[in-house]
């Protein structure tokens, strides 16, 4: 369980470059679910997700995992074991001569293995991904893909086994087959039950992977809930549709114009039956 309350953080606090990223947020996450964070570039996503893996201190306020201060509490490293982080443009991490080795770094680090084991240890790690990295494993980090990259860098979180997976902007900058590949991947970790937070600015092409949705601006939460909650509650805040997905604006303005489509997203196809129905109860009544 993961609990944020009233993170706030300010940058360069007390000089003139002061700047307030995050304002008061507050969030529960249970254990299995998927929690997206959609917003602006600049609304704070980065920084809460360092929050979030226990790299920043709060200027304020807390992010507790099962119960525990991530930043602050003893034994702090250990808890931190049980958050991933996939930062934002992962592909600058990397830093060492083969695959191999870097998807192993955390574990050489952290575990008395034989070279055997952790061999073991990333094979079995790329056997799970999609597509397999197997093949990659002497090649230099530097020569792949940016999607290949990417995929290093979800192994290379993976191999620890942690129990929520952050994901900053997984998609930002891939070519549609490596975002399908990263979406497949997060597919697999939710339905393998993993806790996933996945910040994005924009929601069209992962809203079916979130439980909820928070949407942030300026460093403030402004909504959050299950996008069919807050569509059917017409109480979204306007900055919120400029966000939404296509679809999604269109039931905002027919609402708007008084007809109440019942937003079932799933399939869009019943959405077009729904308006086709209202249409035809229209005529008849006239
Ligand atoms: N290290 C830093 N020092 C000072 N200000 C920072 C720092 N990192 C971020 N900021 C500022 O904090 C605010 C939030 O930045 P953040 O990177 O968290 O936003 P973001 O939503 O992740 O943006 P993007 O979508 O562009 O990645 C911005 O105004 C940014 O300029
Ligand atoms: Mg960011």
């Amino acid at each position: 369980m993961i609990e944020v309350h009233h993170l706030t953080h300010v940058y360069n606090e007390g000089t003139p470059w002061e700047i307030k990223a995050l304002e008061h947020i507050s969030f529960r996450l249970a254990r299995g679910e998927c929690l997206g964070i959609i917003g602006e570039s600049g609304s704070g996503k980065s920084t809460l997700a360092h929050h979030l893996a226990g790299l920043l201190s709060p200027t304020l306020g807390s992010v507790l995992v099962d119960g525990a201060d991530i930043y602050h509490a003893q034994g702090g490293r250990e808890m931190r074991k049980k958050m991933g982080l996939i930062f934002q443009s992962p592909a600058e991490q990397l830093f060492e001569e083969s695959v191999l080795k870097e998807i192993s770094f955390g574990l050489r680090q952290r575990e008395n293995l034989r070279p055997g084991e952790i061999e073991e240890r990333v094979k079995g790690v790329c056997r799970e991904l999609h597509p397999p990295l197997e093949y990659l494993m002497d090649r230099s980090p530097f020569e792949l893909s940016q999607g290949e990259r990417v995929m290093v860098i979800i192994a290379s979180v993976l191999i620890s086994k942690p129990e929520i997976l952050v994901f900053d902007e997984p998609c930002a900058g891939l070519d549609p087959e490596y975002r399908s590949n990263i979406l497949h991947q997060m597919e697999m970790l939710r339905r393998s039950k993993k806790t996933l937070i996945i910040l994005s600015n924009q929601i069209k092409g992962v809203i079916h992977l979130f439980d909820r949705v928070m949407f942030l601006h300026q460093g403030k939460i402004i909504s959050c809930g299950k996008l069919q909650d807050l569509l059917v509650s017409g109480d979204l805040d306007r900055r919120v549709t400029d966000l939404l997905p296509p679809l999604a604006r269109m039931l905002i303005n027919l609402r708007e114009k008084g007809i109440k489509v019942i937003p079932s997203l799933d399939p869009p196809s019943s959405i077009s039956l729904e308006i086709h129905r209202l249409l035809e109860k229209k005529q008849k009544d006239q």
